[in-house]
């Protein structure tokens, strides 16, 4: 039996001091899509406020918030107009100090989103800036340069932006020709900061400081990578059209200037009372990249994307965990896990589907042909994935949904398409709205399955259109059905609260057969955590059963199958 083989590899990584976010599971709230307690179809902060029960039901330790901040909404609040106030559509300065003391009171954290790298284009900064000269004070807020030719009619540089189309757009001078451009990764309203100015770095430092003051416990980084771009804004080594997960060298990604930004948020976070962090998104690779950012005195958490994006299969996942686990180690930080967030395709989805990539759907054809996809397969896999994810050493991201086991939704009516994916790509990818559909919390229809307090709001009237058997998906739905995804993500997070080995950083590979992996997070070896996958296997002798992701007769253990085992007498919980 597996259990007595010789160990394959042993990884026991220290993590030197244990902080909250050193195996907290965070819950990701995508605003819009939470919950609509004033009833006009899109998700807003009161919403939020009474779903607190539920998500400490569901026993996670924080939430994130995506951004809530005044928006044009054109990157869905990735574009913000102020950074120190809230967009009227979600609440008030208020009503999100309610929510922070609220989240509070019920012995959860939160932390909120902050988006360094650009701006909105209705910021005030950026207006200012379009109304003065080149070369000015205002101009160098953000990056405008001249374009290249006789009358600078070409853009800069040969950077494309992440969303499709170049990263540079014209502005029309006072004069009312056309003069300088500027740089955006993302969207054309969304431009992006000069962190070489050191006014936009002070001005960062205040908003921060705006939010601690308001007791949030920390910051989610968007783009973390982004920031500081190459000196002299070089041509890229590639010209085409390349996607958000693309980590690969380019002259606006992963800069060595970047980590001095993050050196002094952490004196920043460090100097409030309370353990106050920040996680970055930073999609590089490999994870010992990632690791730079959480170094002893950078940030604290960085999500996992080489997870994140893995395909469903033994070695490969085998060898994420290894590369996770490693990178972390080197620098002493908590490794993270991640398998769902707004910006992938839905992790139903996505392990079944071998073909698509993490990335959003690139062909709207293709993606709409589902007649191939497999559900019950999906889901067997969805299952599995998760529970091995809450075994494994250090901290877990959720995505609202996801206990749920929400699919991606892929046939949403392409004039209702929202992303900016979708306009910015010529129309040739549909973009990340899959995975942002309104949560369905009720069966039946009334407002939206009940993702809406007023009932007179339809399926098709939340802001993005849910799907008509949406209510079987619903909390309500699967609240008594001991076998749904909901229950297995409540159990394993009951289960790995009360189990002090799996909030350690302990962790050993033990010998198993070619098509499966096992785990220890046990000195004893206690605890194991088995995980097949096209072969099934029997249940070592000796242990018993606390929890799989799929049913188990007569000790069986079938294919694509996590299960967590204690040995006999031991009493791991
Ligand atoms: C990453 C965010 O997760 C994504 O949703 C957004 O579009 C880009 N950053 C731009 O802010």
């Amino acid at each position: 039996m597996y259990v007595s083989q010789t160990v394959a590899t042993s990884i026991s990584h220290e993590v030197s001091e244990i902080y909250w976010w050193s195996n907290a599971i965070t819950y990701q709230i995508y605003i819009r899509s939470f919950a609509d307690e004033n009833g006009d179809g899109i998700g807003d902060i009161r919403g939020i406020i009474s779903r607190l029960g539920y998500l400490k039901e569901l026993g996670v330790d924080a939430i994130w918030i995506t951004p809530w901040y005044p928006s044009p909404q054109h990157d869905n609040g990735y574009d913000v107009s102020d950074f120190m106030d809230i967009d009227p559509e979600y609440g008030s300065l208020e009503v999100a100090q309610e929510l922070i003391d609220k989240v509070h009171q019920n012995g959860l954290r939160i932390i909120i989103d902050i988006v360094p790298n650009h701006s909105s284009n209705e910021h005030r900064w950026f207006q200012d800036a379009l109304a003065s000269d080149p070369g000015s004070h205002e101009r160098n807020r953000y990056l405008f340069r001249d374009g290249k030719g006789e009358h600078g009619e070409e853009p800069p540089n040969n950077w494309q932006s992440v969303f499709g189309g170049p990263a540079w757009t014209r502005v029309v001078e006072k004069n009312g020709e056309l003069g300088q451009w500027y740089c955006h990764i993302f969207a054309p309203q969304q431009p992006d900061f000069n962190w070489e100015n050191s006014e936009v770095r002070d001005h960062f430092i205040q908003v921060l400081r705006f939010w601690l003051d308001r007791n949030v416990d920390g910051f989610r980084v968007d783009v973390a990578h982004g920031l500081v771009k190459a000196e002299g804004l070089p041509d890229a080594p590639f010209q085409e059209h390349f996607g958000l997960l693309d980590s690969r060298d380019f002259p606006y990604w992963d800069q060595d200037g970047v980590h001095e930004i993050y050196r002094e948020w952490r004196k920043l976070l460090d100097s409030y009372p309370g353990q106050r962090m920040a996680v970055s998104e930073a999609w590089v690779n490999p994870p010992s990249r990632s690791a730079l950012y959480v170094r002893p005195d950078e940030l604290a958490n960085t999500f996992n994307f080489d997870f994140l994006t893995v395909k469903w299969g033994q070695e490969s996942i085998k060898s994420s965990i290894d590369r996770s686990i490693e990178g972390m180690a080197a620098v002493g930080a908590p490794v993270t896990w991640v398998l769902n967030n707004h910006d992938v395709v839905r992790a139903v989805n996505r392990l079944e589907m071998d073909f698509m990539a993490a990335d959003s759907p690139k062909d709207p054809e293709l993606v709409i042909e589902t007649d191939f996809f497999d559900f019950q397969r999906a889901k067997i896999r969805a299952r599995s994935a998760a529970l091995l994810m809450l075994a494994l050493p250090g901290a877990v991201f959720l995505y609202q949904g996801e206990e749920l086991g929400l699919p991606e939704v892929l046939d949403i009516p392409v004039d209702r398409l929202q992303d900016p994916i979708w306009k910015m790509s010529g129309n040739k990818e549909r973009g990340r709205d899959g995975c942002r559909v309104p949560l369905p919390w009720k069966v039946s229809v009334d407002g939206a399955f009940g993702f809406s307090a007023n009932s007179e709001i339809t399926p098709d009237q939340s802001w993005l259109p849910q799907p008509l058997d949406w209510g079987n998906f619903s909390a309500e739905g699967q609240e008594n059905s001991a076998d749904s995804m909901l229950q297995l993500y409540r159990n394993a997070i009951g289960v790995r609260k009360r189990n002090p080995s799996l909030l350690s950083s302990h962790f050993r590979w033990m010998g198993s057969p070619d098509d499966s992996f096992v785990f220890t997070r046990s000195e004893d070896s206690s605890f194991l955590c088995v995980v097949t996958f096209e072969v099934g296997e029997p249940v070592p002798p000796d242990y018993a059963v606390l929890l799989s992701s799929q049913e188990i007769e007569f000790r069986q253990i079938p294919p694509h199958t996590t299960v967590w085992l204690e040995r006999n007498g031991s009493a791991c919980l």
